[in-house]
């Protein structure tokens, strides 16, 4: 009898180990699966994300095959800038996205690079410490300028050469701004922002630290009879638009490129960048934020 019990008992502790290792089985089978389910699966991960991209690319026309300046990084602002315009060339979503003009002006800026250097760009984006000022200014010849203005001496030698070789055609071409520091900027800004408001003296008018003039590269220039912003009615400004550029000089702020200059229209308003760098512009009739960002940005 005591046997049969002994047998029973040892019948019952083999099932309970039986049970036991079904329940630890069944446990670790749970978990493994759930494991399995939560994993991050980086290499079908890796393959979803590089479709995605395939897919935005091929939207942007698979255009970063042919322009060295296109910036993976800013695929998606490409994107978001293509819907909201959705007639503009590929490529020139791809220069106003570089350019910064999907952000609205005198947002996200930055401090300029290249101080001293014929390139520099200053606009809505990039723009001068408020200490700043250029090194080798000189004063302009008053032939060819109003009293004590004054650029960066190899900006001022060659547009007296443009003066005179003008003055030759009986054309008078006279700088009437030219290198403006700082304060100068912000009291003429406020004075502009008094009378028309923020809005309007945007337009025309760069706020303090964001103007090319105080870079001493950039002046306005009259014919010495009519009213300076009449300048595109002159024989002077037909002589600027053909010859400008062989002296390194650049309309800065053009009719067709107000979005990407930020600026209306200045007949006015030229800027030294050296020979080369306003040959190509001139050629290829782009303003400088779209030169700079083809040609300087990833240098
Ligand atoms: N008028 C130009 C934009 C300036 O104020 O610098
Ligand atoms: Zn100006």
């Amino acid at each position: 009898m005591e046997k049969k019990r002994k047998k029973k008992l040892k019948l019952k502790k083999k099932n309970f180990l039986i049970f036991l290792i079904c329940i630890i089985l069944i446990i670790i089978s749970i978990n493994y699966g759930l494991t399995i389910l939560t994993k991050p699966n980086t290499k079908k991960n890796k393959t979803i994300q590089k479709t995605q991209k395939e897919i935005k690319l091929n939207q942007l026309e698979n255009i970063n095959k042919k322009l060295d300046y296109f910036n993976e990084e800013y695929i998606d602002r490409y994107l978001a800038y293509k819907k909201k315009n959705k007639n503009l060339p590929i490529k020139q979503i791809i220069l106003d996205v570089n350019i910064g003009i999907d952000n609205d002006y005198y947002t996200h800026t930055k401090k300029t690079k290249n101080l001293n250097k014929s390139f520099i760009l200053v606009n809505k984006y990039y723009y001068l410490p408020s200490e700043y000022i250029p090194n080798n200014l000189e004063k302009i010849d008053e032939k060819y300028a109003r009293a004590g203005m004054r650029l960066v001496n190899y900006a001022k030698e060659a547009f007296e050469k443009l003066a005179e070789d003008a003055k030759k055609e009986d054309l008078s071409i006279i700088i009437m701004s030219s290198y403006r520091s700082y304060q100068y900027q912000l009291n003429l800004y406020n004075r502009y922002k008094n009378e028309d408001g923020i809005k309007k003296a945007d337009t025309y008018s760069a706020r303090a630290g964001y103007s090319e003039h105080q870079t001493g590269l950039a002046f306005d220039v009259y014919n010495d009879k009519e009213d300076y912003t009449n300048f595109d009615k002159t024989k002077e400004f037909i002589w600027m638009q053909k010859n400008a550029y062989k002296y390194g000089f650049i309309l800065r702020f053009p009719e067709d490129k107000v979005k990407q200059t930020g600026y209306e229209y200045e007949p006015w308003h030229y800027r030294y960048v050296g020979k080369e760098i306003a040959s190509y512009i001139h050629k290829h009739k782009i303003c400088f934020e779209e030169y700079y960002v083809q040609k300087i940005e990833k240098t």
